[in-house]
C-alpha cells in the first residue's frame, strides 16, 4: 500500500522541521510548504540528510490560492499539518492586524484548498496561551479559556473556527494540539530553534549566554508565588512534541473526529531550574539578574498530559536534562544558527 502523503504548513520551521523526521521515521511521506518568514531551506536540506529522505518543498505563501492549489494538484495530499503561522505573543500586541490575517488567513486557505481535494484531515498548532492565566493547575483541557493577547485569540479564534468546519462537515477529522513550552533540539545537532535576532524565548537566549554571545539572563520577575520566585513553565522536548503530532496525525484515520488536547510534559520547573540544568550541561557559567516581571507573563503554566495519553497513546518522554544537553549541543555546533 502506498504510504500516506502529509502536507506540511510550516514545515522549515522548529516543530515543523522537527516533525518532518518524526512522519518520515512512522513511513509518512510529507511534502513542505513554508514562505520562509521565520525559518530556513536549510532546515529541510537537514531533514533530507538526518532521514535520507527527498522531501518536495514549495517556498509560497499558504495564503496565494493559487500556489496552494498547484500543490494540492501535484501531490495527493492525504492530510494537513498546519504549523504556519506567527508566533510572538509580545509582537502580536504591536502588530494586531498581521496576527490576525496571517493566522487565520492561512488557516482558511488550507481548509479552503482541501475541501477543493477531498482531503479531510487536519492537524493545527494551538498554544497553551490559550488557557491565559490558568486558576488551577495542572491545566486541563477543559479549563477556562482567555486570550490575553492578540496572537493567543489568533489561536482562539482558529480553534473556533475548525469546530464551526467540523460541525459543517463530520468528515472533517481534527486534532487541535495546545502545545506549552517546546524547547531542545534533535540529538544530531543538525537542527533546532534559529531564532533571528534578539531572542525572546528563554532557552534561546540562555544558550546564547552559555555560548557567550549575550552577557546573562534576564530573568523577568522573581517574587512570583512559585518555588523560587520566578515564573514556572511545562518545557517539553520539542521531538517529544513532534512525536505527539504524529500519535494525534494516526488516531484521525480509524473514524472523522474532532478533538483537542495538550501537549505538555505535567510537570512544571522554574527559570532558575532550568539555568542550573543548563550549566550543568553546557558546562558553563551561566550569570543571570533578577528584573521585574514581564508584561503578559503568568506565574505558573503546567499541563494535565492525561488526555493525549488516553486518546492517542502519547506520553512525554524526555526530561530537563535531555532538553538542555540537546539545545546546548544544537548551540555548539550552530553558533549562528541556520
Ligand atoms: C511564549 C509566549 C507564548 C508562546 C510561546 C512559544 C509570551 C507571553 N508567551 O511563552 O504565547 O506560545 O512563547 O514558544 O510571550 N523568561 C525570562 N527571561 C527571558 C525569557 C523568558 O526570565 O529572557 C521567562 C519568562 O518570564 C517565563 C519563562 O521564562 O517565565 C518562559 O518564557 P518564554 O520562553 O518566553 O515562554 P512563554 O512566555 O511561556
Amino acid at each position: 500500500m502506498k504510504n500516506k502523503t502529509i502536507l506540511i504548513a510550516g514545515g522549515a520551521g522548529y516543530i515543523g522541521s522537527h516533525t518532518c523526521i518524526e512522519l518520515l521515521k512512522a513511513n509518512y511521506e510529507v511534502v513542505v510548504v513554508d514562505n520562509l518568514s521565520n525559518s530556513s531551506e536549510e532546515s529541510i536540506k537537514r531533514v533530507e540528510v538526518i532521514t535520507d529522505c527527498k522531501i518536495p518543498f514549495y517556498n509560497e505563501d499558504i495564503k496565494d490560492k493559487r500556489a496552494l492549489h498547484r500543490i494540492f494538484q501535484e501531490n495527493k495530499i492525504d492530510a494537513v499539518i498546519h504549523f504556519a503561522g506567527y508566533k510572538s505573543a509580545g509582537e502580536s500586541i504591536d502588530l494586531p492586524l498581521n496576527y490576525y490575517s496571517n493566522n487565520i488567513g492561512t488557516t482558511i486557505s488550507l481548509l479552503k484548498a482541501m475541501k477543493e481535494t477531498n482531503c479531510n484531515k487536519i492537524v493545527f498548532s494551538s498554544s497553551a496561551a490559550v488557557y491565559g492565566n490558568p486558576k488551577k493547575l495542572p491545566i486541563k483541557e477543559q479549563t477556562t479559556l482567555l486570550a490575553l493577547n492578540p496572537y493567543a485569540q489568533s489561536k482562539l479564534i482558529i480553534e473556533q473556527l475548525l469546530r464551526d468546519v467540523h460541525v459543517s462537515d463530520n468528515n472533517l477529522s481534527i486534532a487541535i494540539l495546545r502545545y506549552f513550552n517546546p524547547i531542545g533540539a534533535h540529538n544530531s545537532g543538525m537542527i533546532g530553534e534559529s531564532p533571528l535576532g534578539i531572542p525572546n524565548n528563554l532557552v534561546p537566549y540562555i544558550s546564547q549566554v552559555a555560548a557567550g554571545k549575550r552577557k546573562f539572563v534576564k530573568v523577568f520577575g522573581g517574587d512570583y508565588n512559585t518555588v523560587d520566585g520566578t515564573g514556572v513553565r511545562d518545557f517539553i522536548h520539542v521531538v517529544d512534541l513532534a512525536r505527539g503530532h504524529v500519535k494525534a496525525l494516526d488516531s484521525l484515520w480509524s473514524m472523522p473526529k474532532f478533538l483537542i488536547s495538550n501537549l505538555g510534559t505535567g510537570r512544571g520547573y522554574s527559570v532558575l531550574e532550568v539555568i542550573k540544568e543548563f550549566e550543568k550541561a553546557s558546562g558553563k557559567n551561566i550569570p543571570f539578574t533578577i528584573l521585574p516581571r514581564r508584561d503578559g507573563d503568568v506565574a505558573e503554566s503546567y499541563s494535565d498530559p492525561g488526555f493525549a495519553e488516553h486518546e492517542f497513546g502519547w506520553r512525554a518522554e524526555y526530561d530537563l536534562k535531555k532538553m538542555c544537553k540537546d539545545a546546548w549541543y544544537w548551540q555548539k555546533l550552530n553558533p549562528n544558527g541556520y
